[in-house]
């Protein structure tokens, strides 16, 4: 476990290198990253090489015991590149070049960007291979889809199509081209989606979607390849930038050593508790991708800004509280971005944890704090797991069909993703969130959130998991369509109607309109967007509508099936709606949890052996308090907490509990 910071020597005069890495050293920061958009520096020319301000650097960091991960600059093709190859800008669906000015202009596909890429990478790597300080390298920077319509990207289209289709009449049909005359009848009539126009055949779609991914993969694979040639010990990564996220991110780092996030949480005090949440998530996506730990390579040092107003500064404990969440939920290396703001360029204001002033203040201060504390506890930590006994389910191609066609107004199919995550964050539970296509044998709680794109294999593999004694939540907009986004000929929710013991007979997208349901008790919850008409075949009604014409019919189901169960619901409900079921299905399911905990704070386990370290996070600017069940040794603290813990404005604890024989001892309830 490391401290780290995104560091550019080529915006700082050679004399500061050395009084940077001097109190780097000092602050307890024991890695940079370097280099990722310095392409104009490391080739000024075609084919002339210039390392040597860069050996320079890294020597003198070196000499400070600080190592060092070196990003390929893939993503900043410089001037002259662009001047000889056009075809290196991407083109939009009027076939208009995007020119330079901002990064990320290049296209995947252009054969030019490809060869320059290769072969900066090749030199780089070469000549790094062996370098005692270099540990590890970065791949370009910040993927994302970039919807390029040029010549190059319309051709390579064409050819994963015919891969992908064999003929094209299997394609027509697969993509019911039928419809308004779309068929083709050759291959060349098919382009990129041209012209900007929104009715579109949605199988189309999905497939330019999944060719886009693959098209990043492709192009990444080709610097991958370079650098495990020429670095077998060094780790290759990436950092991703956040969620929702069109780009597959499972499919882009399946042959990385592991994920990088790029994580800045929104710094407004108000905001602080929702954006914990959202935040919680987009880690629990992040360790959810290669199932396993991962490092942050970029995160928050200050106030962001630039191309938009400045946010509000971080809060005292911000920063360092944010950092502590990055680790509870499975960072092993946080790397802060960056070590001084720019004085030009872009991001002049997007502040690094030294101000223009160069006068380390009150961030920076915290931000020593937090070195101290991660050097000390990084022995301990180092090699431990987060644990999760529930999960959520997610995939990119859900989220892109949903893009495709929103199916209600209000309707997105990730901020329901967030609701049901915060709803199980704030009970307490321990939560992974894994693609649709992960092996979930483990979990007793599996909550997967509208799974429209739904083949046979899916709905046996989640079948089960329910038989062997799973329960199995399922939403709205389930079975409606296969992987070809078309949609299944059958009842709702299609694959899985037997397992819920119900099928949907009719359904109203409501969109912002409210509705209410009734539970057996009287209790009511208000819920919109979408409601199913449900007709249960063996399942157990848990919910009425209250409303419409739909009044006195089911909004949700139980139905047992195997050893577990499967609950269908129809609706979209207001939070409590799902913390008062998360809170009956947890019990029912015996999964650990901490109960009652105050509004923005979180909970997480990482395990090692028999240790367990529970992680107690205040993301909030007010005192809050959380009961244990006994007390505890604070790893942070070295003294004793609990059972009740006073944790202030973004405060942190961390306490150790050996696990009992038989299961868990834990925790905490009120
Ligand atoms: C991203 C990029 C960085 C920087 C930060 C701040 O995460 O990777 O280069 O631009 O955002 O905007
Ligand atoms: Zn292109």
């Amino acid at each position: 476990m490391k401290m780290g910071v995104d560091y550019y020597p080529e915006h700082w005069e050679r004399s500061m290198w050395e009084q940077d890495a001097r109190l780097m050293q000092e602050t307890g920061v024991s890695l940079i990253r370097v280099a990722e958009f310095a392409w104009s520096r490391l080739e000024p020319e075609e084919g002339r090489y210039e390392f040597g301000w860069l050996d320079d650097a890294i020597h003198i960091f070196y000499k400070y015991g600080i190592q060092i991960v070196i990003g390929t600059p893939s993503c900043t093709p410089p001037n002259w590149l662009v001047e000889r190859c056009p075809d290196v800008l991407p083109r939009d669906a009027m076939r208009n070049p995007r020119y330079p000015g901002i990064r990320g202009h290049r296209c995947y596909n252009s054969p030019s960007m490809r060869l320059y890429a290769a072969r900066i990478v090749e030199k780089l790597a070469a000549h790094y291979a062996s370098h005692p300080a270099v540990i590890g390298w970065q791949i370009d920077n910040e993927f994302s889809l970039n919807e390029c319509h040029c010549e190059n990207c319309n051709n390579r289209f064409r050819e994963w199509l015919s891969k992908k289709y064999v003929t094209l009449e299997a394609l027509n049909q697969d993509w019911g081209t039928v419809v308004w005359s779309g068929e083709y009848s050759a291959w060349e009539q098919i382009t990129t989606p041209l012209g900007g126009t929104t009715f579109r055949n949605p199988s189309f779609l999905l497939d330019w979607k999944r060719f886009e991914t693959d098209s990043v993969v492709e192009f990444q694979q080709l610097q991958l390849r370079i650098l495990r040639s020429y670095c077998p010990d060094h780790f290759v990564t990436h950092n991703i930038w956040s969620y929702p996220m069109s780009l597959d991110y499972y499919k882009l780092c399946e042959e990385l050593d592991f994920a990088s996030l790029d994580y800045y949480p929104g710094t407004s005090p108000e905001k602080s508790v929702s954006g914990g949440y959202n935040g919680a998530l987009t880690l629990d996506l992040t360790r959810g991708i290669k199932r396993q730990n991962f490092w942050i390579m970029e995160t928050i040092s200050g106030p962001p800004g630039c191309w938009f107003p400045m946010w509000r500064t971080p809060q005292p404990g911000f920063i360092r509280a944010f950092a502590w969440q990055c680790i509870a939920r499975g960072a092993d290396t946080l790397v802060h971005f960056r070590w001084r703001s720019a004085p030009f360029g872009a991001e002049q204001f997007w502040h690094g944890l030294i101000d223009h002033s160069n006068v380390p203040g009150r961030r920076f201060e915290e931000y020593r704090r937090l070195c101290d504390e991660v050097n000390r506890l990084s022995l301990v930590l180092a090699g431990s797991e987060v644990i999760g006994e529930a999960a959520v389910l997610h995939s990119h191609d859900i989220y892109n069909a949903f893009e495709i066609q929103p199916q209600a107004e209000g309707m997105n199919y990730f901020d329901n993703l967030k609701l049901y995550h915060r709803a199980l964050t704030k009970s307490g539970l321990l939560t992974d969130v894994v693609n649709t296509t992960d092996d979930l044998d483990k979990y007793r709680l599996i909550v997967a959130p509208s799974l429209y794109l739904l083949d046979e294999q899916l709905a046996e593999k989640l079948k089960n998991c329910v038989k062997n004694g799973a329960t199995l939540i399922v939403t709205n907009r389930t079975g409606v369509k296969n992987r070809s986004n078309v949609c299944w000929i059958h009842p709702l929710p299609a694959h899985l109607a037997e397992a819920a013991g119900a099928t949907v007979a009719e359904y109203d997208p409501v969109g912002y309109d409210v509705h209410t349901i009734r539970m057996l008790d009287g209790k009511t919850y208000s819920c919109s967007q979408w409601c199913d008409i449900l007709e249960p075949a063996g399942a157990e009604t848990v919910a009425w509508y209250a409303d419409d014409f739909y009044a006195g019919t089911p909004a949700v189901t139980v139905h047992s099936y195997g050893k577990g169960k499967v609950y269908y619901l129809g609706i979209v409900a207001e939070e409590n709606f799902y913390l008062d079921l998360f809170d009956k299905a947890a019990e029912e399911a015996g999964l650990t949890r901490v109960t009652g905990l105050p509004e923005g704070v979180q909970i997480s386990i990482r395990r090692k052996g028999n240790s367990n370290y529970l992680f107690l996070l205040n993301l909030t600017p007010k005192q809050q308090t959380v009961q244990l069940n006994d007390t505890y040794r604070s790893l942070l603290h070295e003294r004793s907490v609990g059972p009740d813990v006073i944790l202030g404005p973004y405060a942190v604890e961390i306490v150790e509990f050996v696990e009992a024989l038989g299961g868990i001892p834990l925790v905490a309830t009120v």
